[in-house]
């Protein structure tokens, strides 16, 4: 960025890229399109955190598998950690970070499960190794050895005709109370919006942060 144009006249200054901001979810799908266009893998890649039992943070990243006025869905192994923490609290934070495009999404809010027909229908698309996959990963718990993973993939693969989806594996879906939107501007001097509301039913209040 020159600085043959002061900072206090520099029109770049004056917003970000929040062009259809009234309606977060609006923005989030606008963000998402410009993401699967710039960024070379994982656009639908998100980081969620829970707590455990001692309040401790725990992050790891998920796949973004639907959105809509419902919320955001990923799916995963109830009994893994994440599964255990959701369970006991079921509250979530997920975030995206687009690098190419230098956009940041934060969400916050209530978690439930989808049901059982959605993520049956989910389930029903992934690559037969993959349905396998999921009845073999006994995820978050200690595995003795790679070849015992073997013996489990090898096991399923023998059961199964079609595969059904396993009882454990299920998918969540994070309604957000609060959205926020961060785009990167030449100094530091990044724009934010957030937005929030009560429940899911009230409307979306929106505030300019400072960066
Ligand atoms: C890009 C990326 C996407 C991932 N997507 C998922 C996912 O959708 N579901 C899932 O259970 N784990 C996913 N994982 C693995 C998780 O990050 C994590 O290792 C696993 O779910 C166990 O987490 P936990 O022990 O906290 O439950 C993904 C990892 C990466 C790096």
């Amino acid at each position: 960025m020159s600085d043959t144009v002061p900072i206090e006249h520099a029109t770049w200054l004056r917003s970000g890229d929040f062009t259809e901001a009234d309606e977060p979810l609006r923005l989030f799908a606008a963000w998402f399109e410009d993401a699967k266009k710039a960024e070379p893998s994982d656009p639908d890649a998100m980081a969620l955190a829970t707590v455990d039992a001692d309040g401790l943070a725990n992050v790891r990243m998920v796949l973004l598998k639907g959105f809509d006025e419902r919320g955001f869905v990923f799916y995963s192994n109830e009994e893994s950690q994440k599964g255990r923490e959701l369970a006991a609290n079921h509250k979530a934070s997920l975030a995206f970070h687009w690098k190419s495009l230098r956009r940041q999404v934060r969400l916050r809010g209530a978690v439930t499960t989808v049901s059982a027909a959605e993520a049956d229908a989910y389930f029903a698309t992934r690559p037969r190794s993959s349905q396998i996959g999921a009845w073999a990963r006994r995820q978050s718990r200690p595995l003795e050895s790679r070849l015992a993973f073997e013996k489990a993939i090898a096991l399923n693969a023998a059961k199964f005709g079609p595969v059904p989806r396993p009882p454990f594996w299920i998918g969540y879906r994070v309604t957000p109370a609060v959205m926020e939107f961060w785009h990167d501007r030449p100094y530091r001097l990044h724009d934010r919006i957030e937005f929030r509301r009560a429940d899911a039913a009230a409307a979306w209040t929106k505030t300019r942060l400072y960066p």
